[in-house]
């Protein structure tokens, strides 16, 4: 059920991390795919180790923020390869600072990234797949989207709209035989979260908040992408896969421990 034999995918923002992983994951179980980044060096060396290992791959360098470069790679690949079964759309910053403190520059930069970014890749994709009929997209939500951590008022925004926006368009295109769906991911090692890693308290602090006690490999996100995909997931649509080794559960049975806690204290 996860063969992906002859399936054609695109991933945008396969340069690097969890893109990266992605492209790689989805080629392993057989599909063509087709890269897209903002850094070209990084996104051919991606195409490399596909073709390396026997894939079939090409890259292209394109900004996620731009509807005429989203709309251009993925009509190209359509046309070129006769079908797009898979889309995923990774790209993501993050502007780490209190609210209080954001300038229009910073608000503008994560938003057209990631919200607008995905925005692009949503509707690309969804276009093509439903004059086709058929079709999986994927876009990377964050434990952010429910998780709260101060200083990431604009990044959790965002994250939580990508989660809503795939529940809402699954609904859309649920009809039409497309699935649309969004990857939760937890602590991460990429280049994104080095800041954090540059401090083992702080990393410590994050591993303490995941019930498996560490961060993720990047690999280990292109599983569930490989999932989402494919044929095991022909019943998954609008659904948001949480990927955090337990992160958002723990938290939340806390939240719950907590308002036993209140409440039994307000009882006696
Ligand atoms: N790393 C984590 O812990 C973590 C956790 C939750 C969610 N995420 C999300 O996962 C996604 C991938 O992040 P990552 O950790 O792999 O980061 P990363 O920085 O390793 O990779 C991001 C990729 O996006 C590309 N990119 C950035 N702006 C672009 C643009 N305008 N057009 C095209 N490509 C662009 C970069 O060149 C890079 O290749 C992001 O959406 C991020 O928010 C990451």
């Amino acid at each position: 059920m996860l063969d992906l034999t002859g399936k054609v995918a695109v991933v945008v923002g396969a340069a690097s991390g969890i893109g990266r992983a992605i492209a790689i994951g989805l080629a392993a179980q057989g599909a063509v795919v087709d890269c897209g980044d903002l850094d070209t060096v990084g996104v051919e060396e991606t195409v490399a180790t596909i073709v390396a290992a026997g894939g079939t791959a090409k890259a292209a360098t394109m900004d996620v923020r731009l509807s005429a470069d989203v709309d251009g790679l993925l009509t190209r690949v359509a046309a070129e390869r006769g079908q797009l079964d898979i889309a995923v759309g990774t790209p993501g910053i993050n502007v780490r600072k209190p609210l209080i403190d954001y300038t229009d520059d910073e608000y503008n930069a994560v938003t057209d990234v990631n919200l607008r970014g995905g925005f692009h890749v949503l509707r690309g994709a969804g276009r093509i797949m439903a004059a086709q009929g058929s079709g999986s997209i994927i876009v990377i939500s964050s434990i952010s989207s429910r998780a709260v951590e101060p200083g990431q008022v604009i990044y959790a925004g965002t994250k939580a709209a990508l989660a809503q926006m795939v529940r809402v368009f699954g609904a859309e295109l649920g009809p039409l035989g497309v699935r649309v769906n969004a990857i939760a991911p937890g602590p991460v090692e990429t280049a994104l979260t080095v800041p954090i890693r540059s401090s083992s308290a702080w990393a410590n602090a994050y591993s303490e908040k995941v019930a498996l006690r560490r961060w993720a490999k990047p690999a280990e996100i292109a599983g569930p992408a490989v999932f989402l995909a494919s044929d095991a997931a022909s019943y998954v649509n609008g659904e948001v896969l949480y990927v955090d080794g337990g992160w958002v559960d723990l938290d939340a049975d806390f939240a719950d421990e907590k308002a036993v806690e209140t409440d039994t204290a307000a009882t006696a």
